[in-house]
């Protein structure tokens, strides 16, 4: 579908690909409202496009998805875009349990609750579009807990795809490497890394065709697929190889 005209909320509006998502939509004229825990950088972005409304939210906060729900009258919104999480590289033996909850609540409950309370918001028809990540496809040396939440993520979009079909058009979309705040955390030089503009762009494209995924850029997606479609004997000796020596 086209976004000219139409409606979608958009929680993680605050940053990064879903700012950019907001920026792109905004010039297509789009009705957008915008949710994430930062509301001054919520309400700047506002002020950029036009009559967008501002919903503050912290999935990670009992209560707080659903009352933002209440606001919003049912059957109302063309499309929901869930980009919110949280990431912290490091090994599993160095994990701090406190982010850890943390992380799990924003990526993994975060999602099954606005896959439980927000569809009723869409007409007919409309996108629930949830970010899962080629990071979840497989599980990559110094990556979790964040691509276990992903991976946890991309099958949950799975089940709702058919799960909602046909009164919601679910979707997934997986990034490959976005130059954001959440990757500036990782200390190594990331493969084919683009822009959030640039991401946001391939989204659009994406949700506007058919397919159930949305993944890019293909040249570094594509590669994930195969390793994860190789045998655990192949794929393991090849992810071993991503280990730094100093970290064995
Ligand atoms: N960047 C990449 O390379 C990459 C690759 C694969 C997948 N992804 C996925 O793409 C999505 C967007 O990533 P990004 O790189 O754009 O991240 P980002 O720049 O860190 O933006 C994340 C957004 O989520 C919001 N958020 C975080 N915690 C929240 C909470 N508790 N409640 C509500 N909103 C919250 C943040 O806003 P506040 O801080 O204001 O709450 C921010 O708007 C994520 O799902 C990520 O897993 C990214």
């Amino acid at each position: 579908m086209g976004y000219a005209g139409k409606t979608v909320w958009i929680i993680g509006a605050s940053d990064g690909i879903g700012a950019a998502l907001v920026r792109a939509l905004a010039r297509e004229g789009t009705r957008l409202i915008l949710s994430a825990r930062n509301e001054a950088a919520l309400r700047t972005l506002a002020s950029t496009c036009g009559d967008a409304r501002v919903l503050p939210l912290d999935l990670s906060v009992a209560g707080s998805l659903a009352h933002a729900v209440s606001t919003i009258a049912p059957g109302t919104l063309d499309a929901i875009i869930c980009t919110a999480a949280l990431y912290e590289p490091g090994r599993v033996e160095d994990l701090d349990p406190e982010i850890t909850a943390r992380l799990v609540a924003v990526n993994l409950l975060g999602s099954f609750d606005v896959a439980r309370l927000a569809p009723p918001l869409l007409r007919d028809g409309g996108q629930l579009v949830l970010f899962g990540s080629v990071a979840g496809y497989f599980g990559l040396p110094g990556g979790q807990p964040y691509s276990a939440t992903k991976a946890a993520v991309n099958n949950l979009a799975e089940t709702l795809r058919i799960e909602l079909a046909p009164r919601v058009d679910v979707r997934l979309v997986c990034p490959g490497f976005v130059s954001t705040r959440l990757t500036a955390k990782n200390d190594f030089s990331m493969p084919a890394v683009i822009t959030p503009d640039q991401a946001a762009k391939a989204v659009m494209r994406g949700l506007q065709r058919r397919s159930f995924e949305v993944h890019f850029p293909k040249r570094f997606t594509w590669a994930v697929k195969c390793l994860r479609a190789l045998p655990y004997a192949q794929s393991l000796r090849l992810t071993a190889r991503l280990v730094k020596t100093d970290d064995r």
